[in-house]
């Protein structure tokens, strides 16, 4: 493996999630520093932050050279646009919120538009104050290699539609038919695009197979074993690869305040079939 020349990265582990130091997100990054992020984010799915004391504009800049800026499908998200700038959202919680909307259950984020994002970028400037407000983030490389042999031949080249309508409203881009089981196109590496919450129905089996397929897919990727959980910090950064990883916010330190904003990545294909 060959090793990183600028940054220092710290395995959170085995499977998902990286904090990576000796970096300073606030300033222009070195064309190695770039290189090692991703790198980093290749090999760990989610890589994390301290100390990031970013604006919207930073942020925007470091998710430049990852491609280009993502603007969310939904209309009716929790997190809303930033003022005059529709790529930041803002995800602000406090004693007012009735909902996280899609954070608190396991998803990948709008897994229901025809590309979905690449990549997430979120930084919180307040955190709650006796903690609470984590980030779990899972593996869906790991998750599917756990499958059974039988499993695998059984899932691959199912197919099924992600309606993000009920979480978003109506718009252009909220309901796509995608594989199960996907790969990624520049290692071949099999992963599980699946977000239950979406997905209503498996193609093609009928409605109590594909019911109890997904019921069985809903606890298989929640699994431990493929997990990661990041506890937040003021100034934190998580940055995630939002198609081979699931993530799931809690929820536990209502009426207290998590606040911040996220931006994300474009997607550059649809979820390939394996
Ligand atoms: C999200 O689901 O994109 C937000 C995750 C979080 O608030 O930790």
């Amino acid at each position: 493996m060959v090793p990183y020349k600028s940054i220092c990265v710290t395995p959170a582990s085995p499977h998902i999630g990286a904090e990576i130091s000796n970096i300073n997100l606030t300033k222009p990054l070195s064309q190695p520093e770039v290189a090692d992020l991703h790198k980093a984010l290749e090999e760990h799915l989610v890589i994390f932050f301290r100390d990031q004391e970013i604006t919207p504009t930073m942020l925007k800049v470091l998710g430049e050279h990852f491609g280009q800026l993502h603007e969310h499908v939904g209309k009716r998200s929790a997190a809303l646009p930033m003022a005059g700038d529709p790529i930041v959202r803002i995800l602000h919680f406090d004693e007012k919120s009735e909902q996280i909307a899609g954070g608190e259950v396991w998803h990948t984020d709008q897994s229901c538009a025809q590309i979905p994002p690449m990549g997430s970028i979120l930084y919180l400037h307040t955190v709650p104050p006796n903690g609470g407000g984590d980030t779990m983030f899972a593996s869906m490389y790991a998750a599917y290699d756990a499958l059974s042999d039988r499993m695998k031949s059984y899932l691959q080249g199912l197919t099924a539609i992600h309606d993000g309508t009920p979480a978003f409203g109506p718009g252009e881009d909220v309901i796509s038919r995608h594989p199960l089981i996907v790969r990624n196109p520049l290692t071949g590496r099999k992963s599980i695009f699946f977000t239950p919450s979406f997905i209503r129905k498996i193609d093609a089996v009928p409605a109590d197979e594909s019911a109890a397929i997904i019921s069985f897919l809903s606890n298989h990727c929640a699994h431990p074993d493929f997990q990661c959980r990041f506890r937040w910090r003021q100034h934190s950064i998580a940055f995630w690869d939002n198609r081979y990883s699931h993530h799931r916010a809690l929820w536990d330190y209502y009426p207290n305040v998590r606040s911040g904003f996220r931006i994300q990545i474009q997607g550059t294909v649809a979820p390939l079939a394996a």
